[in-house]
């Protein structure tokens, strides 16, 4: 943890003068990157940054990489690259690292994996033969559908945290590292609720010692990284660190957490297209959503509990988005049902269809269809680098718990207890860079414009 970063209180942030920057130790040294799960978007990330430090391709997808900011009026001309902006971390200071119940190496896994072509892969994989998966916290009652090898096996959940920790510890050592961030990109594990052992940090660290039942792996994975001071982010949808005993203990340790789901195929599509449909006021009456994809992400949904956790965070987001509590004439009979199936031939290479039931003036019916032939982990592993690198920002610019600035990518949004998650995507980007100008002491911008015309 930088000796230089000051933590702030909510009261602290509302009185912060906007014109006062807020003070970011730099991004000095190597940030480490572990990955609990070592698959496909895990891979994808990994080789990505490799291939495009080599020059091999560009971070297509990525806002840190690409993306601008505009700052102050219009007529000022002030736009710069986010990454000069602010202090990021560059892609030559990652060095990354992770656990998987397999063996493969990172270059093994990409290959299984084939996302990547085989030519692109072989280009980087002296880089990717390096990373090889430390042993996992695994329980096949929260998985169902794979077993592996490469598992701690001994002792109790708590001794399992502590050899998580321990990993951690050997990674920054051995790789020389200022900081780490950890970001799970395992398997989406099957749906369970908060319990009595997840209120309070005594309870869960009781849990842990006495094998609760209650106490998924990723939670024990969490637990290990907010102990130790590093950040956390869930790719997933499961509920990990989403409990008040663990936000409790990431805000005690000042580490700034966010989750989960990332956003990425169909439920990306559905949140421009919905902000868009309540912006007219056009109502919608059904809106059908199937899947078939073929990987291994795809064989762990064919359990319904995994799928269950999943479609829990895919419903959600129309919810959200259309508001029938406040427009009932236009959205409260919809009817929404989203299907993943499980089919091999596609790979990764998912297709996701809708089917949608919009109506407009005197409720006279229409129909929007939309086919989209995505690449799961080639839309996932743009957001994972950039997660990695805003995290990172923020625990170095004494940010705490949850970071709902970047609900942007996810399905699910972490929010504070009470709050609902912001699910339009140009809210959530609005979100994103206003409070990146606000670290930086720029206005915040309303796109109220008055004063064009004055
Ligand atoms: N690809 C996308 O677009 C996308 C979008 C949103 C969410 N996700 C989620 O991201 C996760 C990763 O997706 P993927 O396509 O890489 O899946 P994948 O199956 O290729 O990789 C997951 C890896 O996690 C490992 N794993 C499972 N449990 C583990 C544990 N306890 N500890 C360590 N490793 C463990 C598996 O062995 C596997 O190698 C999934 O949960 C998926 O639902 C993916």
């Amino acid at each position: 943890m930088p000796n230089a970063v000051r933590f702030l209180t909510v009261r602290q942030v509302r009185a912060y003068p906007r014109t006062m920057s807020i003070n970011i130790a730099p991004a000095k040294g190597k940030l480490g990157v572990l990955t609990p799960g070592m698959g496909a978007v895990s891979t994808t990330f990994m080789a990505g940054v490799e291939a495009v430090k080599k020059g091999l391709g560009e971070p297509v997808g990525s806002l840190t990489q690409l993306g601008t900011i505009r700052l102050g009026k219009r007529t000022d001309n002030r736009t710069p690259k986010i990454n000069e902006f602010v202090p990021l971390a560059g892609l030559n200071q990652l060095v990354f690292g992770g656990w998987d119940i397999f063996e493969d190496s990172a270059y093994e896994a990409a290959q299984h994996a084939q996302v990547l072509k085989p030519e692109l892969l072989k280009r980087v994989k002296g880089s990717l033969d390096k990373v090889k998966p430390m042993k996992a916290v695994f329980d096949r009652n929260y998985v169902k559908r794979i077993d592996g090898p490469n598992v701690k096996s001994k002792g109790s959940l708590m001794d399992k945290a502590e050899a998580l920790m321990d990993d951690m510890k050997r990674f920054k050592r051995a790789n020389g590292c200022e900081r780490l961030v950890v970001i799970w990109c395992g398997s989406t594990e099957v749906f369970h609720k908060a319990a009595k052992v997840h209120q309070t940090l005594e309870a869960f660290e009781n849990g842990l010692a006495s094998n609760d039942p209650g106490i998924a792996p990723s939670q024990v994975y969490a637990y290990a990284a907010l102990k130790s001071g590093v950040p956390f982010a869930n790719g997933a949808p499961n509920l990990t660190h989403d409990i008040p005993a663990l936000l409790g203990l990431a805000r005690e340790n000042n580490v700034p957490v966010c989750g989960k789901d990332f956003k990425t195929g169909q439920t990306y599509m559905k949140t421009l297209l919905a902000p868009g449909l309540k912006a007219r006021m056009l109502g919608c009456s059904g809106w059908f959503s199937t899947n078939i994809l073929g990987n291994r992400d795809g064989e762990v949904l064919d359990d319904p509990g995994s799928f269950k956790t999943k479609e829990e965070t895919k419903l959600s987001v129309l919810d959200q988005i259309l508001q029938p509590n406040l427009y009932p004439q236009l959205y409260k009979d919809l009817f929404h049902s989203v299907r993943i199936n499980y089919y091999p031939p596609r790979g990764d290479e998912k297709e996701g269809w809708d089917n949608i039931d919009i109506f407009g003036w005197l409720g006279y019916p229409m129909q929007i269809k939309i086919d989209f032939l995505c690449r799961d982990s080639i839309l996932a592993a743009p957001i994972v680098l950039d997660l990695v690198l805003f995290l990172d920002l923020a625990q170095r610019a004494g940010m705490k718990g949850i970071q709902e600035w970047l609900s942007f990518y996810f399905k699910a949004p972490m929010t504070a207890p009470g709050l609902y998650p912001e699910h339009d995507i140009f809210i959530q980007l609005m979100k994103l860079k206003n409070t990146l100008r606000w670290m930086r002491g720029e206005d915040l911008i309303t796109h109220l414009g008055l004063e064009y015309y004055d």
